[in-house]
């Protein structure tokens, strides 16, 4: 193989010779002394400096490297975002980076330095990659953590801004007390709030002189025609009436309750409301006793107040029923205990150990009679209690206007039955 080289063709003509196996002439002019820098690739011109010190390329300096990564792993241990850190990626391991730039001096140096500087810079280069990829994952992770917490759609929440409405406490009252009755058989009966003189007093047995029929008691209604004079008709100032729409309008044996909203002309305070809601409880039948109307008035108590509390009756009078009784149960906070001597006082009961709660009575044989039903065959029993005074009981609330006052967090507190 002949190369060119800066020699005369004496010299190359001897390394020719050598190269294919020739004789060599051992002794070339004296002129043409071959020597090892003649030979290709013993020649000493262009091979490495070997005094040079890699040292001196200050970029690759084992400290300077060192540097270039601390500042590195510092940056990207710094960077707080995403953007930072692609900041940090640029000015350490883009183009420009220092370690970049180290690595690109590599090649000037000899080949004994090349290797050791690589191995060197090529670890703080994988270094700085491999804490770039780390800190890459952990602020995704921090980014899409931050993501469920900021843009974290609450599907428990309505639709709309229109809070979902619900029932009120009195009502619930109501259809739970109707609801005790109905399981025991009796039905649901309704009638007018707008309710004729006849049947909210006349049929009940309540005299024209009756003081309940009193304008300061009764609110009547005004007659259609603008006239003065009575229409005969008043806003019914209990559910009783509606026994006599049943007894008129329902087969015997009868047994029914009835709730629903009355009217009296009263004065508000603490513990009267002029409309408030009663329920009514109607049986006839043949046979019946105080006995039933004790049982009946039992599974009220129970309903509402849970099982165990006693109850009572005393006399009372009520045009309608006879005897009548007004009901009293054993107080359901102090169970009577606040009567006894030395006793903590119940506000409750007034430490008398029983609250009254509803009226009661066995029907009038005259109420039968108006009626068109034989007194002497039938009889039956009644009751009628309000149901606000009831709640109030069963819930401790000491102020019957907050059953009017259409304050939404009185009757949230009573849970959101619709
Ligand atoms: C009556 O209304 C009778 N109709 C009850 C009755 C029915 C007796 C059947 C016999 C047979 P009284 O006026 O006492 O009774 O009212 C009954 C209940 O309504 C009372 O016990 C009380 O709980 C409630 N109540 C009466 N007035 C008010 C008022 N102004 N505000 C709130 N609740 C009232």
């Amino acid at each position: 193989m002949r190369t060119a080289g800066p020699v005369g063709s004496g010299v190359l003509d001897a390394v020719t010779t050598r190269t294919f196996g020739t004789t060599i002439d051992r002794n070339p002019p004296r002129a043409f002394q071959l020597t090892d820098d003649l030979i290709p690739g013993k020649r000493t011109m262009s091979a490495p400096n070997k005094n040079y010190d890699p040292v001196a390329v200050t970029a690759l300096s084992a400290a300077e490297v060192d540097r270039a990564l601390a500042d590195a792993l510092a940056a990207i241990g710094a960077a707080a975002t995403l953007d930072e850190l692609k900041e940090a990626r640029l000015a350490h391991d883009g183009d420009r980076a220092p370690l970049r730039l180290a690595r690109a001096e590599i090649g000037a140096l000899p080949p004994e330095a090349k290797a050791e500087a690589g191995r060197r810079v090529g670890a703080a280069m994988a270094a700085v990659r491999d804490a770039i990829g780390e800190r890459q994952r952990q602020l995704e992770r921090d980014r899409d953590e931050q993501v469920l917490v900021t843009e974290r759609v609450d599907v428990t929440l309505p639709f709309d801004r229109t809070p979902a409405g619900a029932r009120h406490p009195v009502t619930m009252t109501a259809d739970r007390l109707a609801d005790v009755f109905v399981a025991m058989g009796y039905e649901v009966a309704e009638g007018p709030e707008a309710e004729a003189e006849w049947y909210n007093f006349d049929a009940l047995n309540i005299p024209p002189d009756h003081p309940a029929r009193e304008m300061q008691d009764t609110l009547f209604v005004a007659r259609p025609d603008g006239e003065p004079g009575p229409s005969g008709m008043v806003l019914r100032t209990h559910t009783s009436p509606v026994q006599i729409r049943s007894l008129l309008t329902r087969p015997l044996p009868l047994y029914v309750v009835s709730p629903g909203k009355v009217y009296r002309n009263e004065a508000l305070d603490a513990t009267h409301l002029p409309v408030f809601y009663q329920i009514e409880g109607l049986a006839v039948d043949e046979g019946l006793t105080m006995a039933d109307l004790r049982g009946a008035i039992q599974a009220f108590v129970d309903a509402l107040f849970g099982a165990g509390l006693r109850t009572r009756l005393r006399p009372d009078y009520f045009p309608f029923t006879e005897p009548s009784g007004d009901v009293s149960m054993e107080c359901h906070v102090c169970r009577g205990e606040s009567v006894k001597p030395g006793a903590d006082p119940c506000r409750t009961c007034r430490s008398m150990g029983w609250i009254e709660i509803a009226g009661c009575g066995m029907v009038n044989p005259r109420v039968l009679v108006a009626c068109g039903i034989d007194p002497d065959r039938y009889s039956g029993f009644a009751f009628g209690l309000g149901i606000e005074r009831a709640l109030m009981l069963a819930h401790g609330v000491n102020e019957i206007r907050d059953t009017v006052d259409g304050d939404v967090r009185f009757s949230r507190a009573f849970g959101m039955e619709i």
